[in-house]
C-alpha cells in the first residue's frame, strides 16, 4: 500500500515539475493573444479595423523578430493596444508563447 503512495506522489512530482519548466505557449496564446492576433496569427477583420497597427504573424514579419524581441513586447507593451503582459504571465511563460508566435508564422502562408 505505501509503495502505491510513493509511487503516486513521485509521479505527481514529475508532472508538476515538467509543466512548471516547459508552459504551454499554445494554451497561453488561446487564452491571452487570440482575441486580436488571431486562431493563426492572422488577425479577424473586426480587429484589423480596429487597429489599424496589428499584422499577420507570418514569415516575413517574425524574421525581423526573435523570441526575446516578443518577450520584450509583452514584458513592456509596444503601444495603447499591444499592453505590457507582465502582470499576466511569467517570463518563462512569455517565452514559451513568443516561440509560440515564431511557430505560427513559420506555418503561416503568404
Ligand atoms: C487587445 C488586442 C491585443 C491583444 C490581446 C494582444 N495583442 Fe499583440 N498587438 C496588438 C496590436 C494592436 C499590435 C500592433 C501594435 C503596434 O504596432 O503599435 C500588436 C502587436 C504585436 C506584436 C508585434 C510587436 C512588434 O514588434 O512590432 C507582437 C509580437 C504581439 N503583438 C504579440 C502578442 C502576444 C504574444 C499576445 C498575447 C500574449 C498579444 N500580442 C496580445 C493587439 C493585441
Amino acid at each position: 500500500m505505501r509503495v502505491f503512495l510513493m509511487v503516486g506522489i513521485l509521479a505527481t512530482a514529475i508532472t508538476t515539475s515538467a509543466a512548471a519548466q516547459a508552459p504551454d505557449g499554445k494554451a497561453l496564446y488561446d487564452e491571452f493573444c487570440k482575441k486580436c492576433h488571431g486562431v493563426i496569427g492572422s488577425p479577424p477583420q473586426t480587429m484589423v479595423k480596429k487597429f489599424e497597427k496589428i499584422k499577420k504573424f507570418d514569415a516575413e514579419f517574425m524574421a525581423k523578430r526573435t523570441d526575446d524581441s516578443v518577450v520584450k513586447v509583452l514584458t513592456k507593451g509596444k503601444s495603447e493596444d499591444m499592453k505590457s503582459f507582465k502582470d499576466k504571465m511569467k517570463p518563462e511563460e512569455m517565452a514559451a508563447v513568443s516561440k509560440y508566435v515564431h511557430e505560427l508564422a513559420a506555418k503561416a502562408k503568404p
